[in-house]
Order: structure tokens, then sequence, then C-alpha cells
């Protein structure tokens, strides 16, 4: 990086757009399998948020490969540099301040422990998005274990790729038994009783 940088402060500051927003403003970091329903879970909140008034937004793993992390593959090193810009990118929202929801695999506990020590202790909640390999693969939406299987597809989550569960998320949702309207307000019940909401 150049030596000259330098970081500007921003005249208006994180309190102040919470104060207004009447909400403060965290990550809510989705992790789990491929099809474990991360983003339809991530979805699911930020339509309940919405209907509540409250800034929020979804960042998501197959969308932002699409742009931002275009380019980027399912390598170990790219999976890491994958999840530290969503990391930066989140950090960014907090500032501005929305509740971010994010849904990637993000299978490596390093990469997810990086982005909880980007934001201030309490805004990062790590919502372990929980069902059984076996499931996720009877489900298959995309036709990928399918392929993963075949030899297709390398490095797949679950398959020929680690999955590192968390240890203690905040939140740990079991998609295989709860509907997506329960874990939906379950996660929003979390938010209100911790006061980031009212
Ligand atoms: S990661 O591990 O966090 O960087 O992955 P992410 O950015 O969330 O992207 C996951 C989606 O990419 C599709 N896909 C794969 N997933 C896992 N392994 C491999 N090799 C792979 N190749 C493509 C897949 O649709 C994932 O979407 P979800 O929503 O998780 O099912």
């Amino acid at each position: 990086m150049s030596n000259h940088i330098v970081w500007h402060q921003s005249t208006i500051g994180k309190e102040e757009r919470q104060g207004k927003n009447k909400h403060k403003s965290v990550i809510l970091w989705f992790t789990g399998l491929s099809g474990s329903g991360k983003s339809t879970l991530a979805n699911a909140v930020d339509h309940l948020l919405f209907e509540r008034n409250v800034n929020s937004y979804v960042l998501d793993g197959d969308n932002i490969r699409h742009g931002l992390n275009k380019g980027l593959g399912f390598s170990d090193e790219d999976r890491k540099e994958n999840i530290r810009r969503i990391g930066e990118v989140s950090k960014l929202f907090v500032d501005a301040g929305v509740i971010t929801s994010t849904a990637f695999i993000s299978p490596f506990r390093e990469d997810r422990d990086n982005v909880r020590g980007l934001v201030e202790s309490g805004e990062f909640i790590e919502v372990y998005v929980k069902c059984s390999l076996e499931k996720c693969e009877e489900r298959d939406p995309k036709g990928l274990y399918k392929k993963a299987r075949a030899g297709e597809i390398p490095d797949f989550t679950g398959i020929s790729s680690p999955y590192e569960e968390p240890i203690s998320p905040e939140i740990t949702i079991e998609t295989d038994v709860l509907s997506i309207e329960e874990a939906a307000n379950r996660v929003v019940q979390y938010l209100k009783e911790n006061g980031i909401i009212q």
C-alpha cells in the first residue's frame, strides 16, 4: 500500500447514524454448507427488518461473485480473499448504520474470526445455519452436489473441501428442524433481546 494514503474520518459518526435510525448496526454473518438455507434465511430476516423500518441489506455469495468478487474461485486462498473483502464491505455498511446480513459459506473459522475482529464487540453476530450434509445433498437446489460427486466441480464444500463448524456462534438455526418463518423470527428476537432493534 502507498505511504501517501491517509484515513479520512467521516464527519458523521456511526452513533449519530444509529441514533437517527433508532437501531444499532451489526453484521449478521450467516455461515453454513451450500444448500443449508443461508440466503433464504438472510432474505427472510431482511424482509422482517424492512417491515419494521430498519435499514438492512443482504450481501449474498452467489451475487457478490458476479460482481465485486468476480474472478475469485474456490481454492482456500480465493475463499479467504472472498471473505476478507466481504468483511471489509460489511464493516463499511455497519459504519453506514445498516444491519448487514451476509450469506457466504465462509468455511474457515479463522476467516470468520478475522471479520469479527474488524468491528466492535457485539457488532458481529455469527449465525450458524446448521443442516446436515446428507440433507443439503438431498435438497441440492442447484444440482451442484450431484456434479461434485461426479467429479465435475473440484473443491466442493463438504465433499472435497472442508467446512469448519462455528464453535460458539451467537445463534444456531437448524434449518432441517425449523421453518424459515420460525428461523427468521428467532434471529429478529435475538436482535430485540440484545437491544439492537426496538
Ligand atoms: S465461500 O466458500 O464462502 O467463498 O463461498 P461463497 O462465496 O459463499 O459461494 C458459494 C456458492 O457458490 C456456488 N459454488 C460452490 N460452493 C462451494 N464449493 C464450490 N466448489 C462451489 N462452486 C460453486 C454455490 O452455489 C454456493 O452457493 P450456496 O448459496 O452456498 O449454495
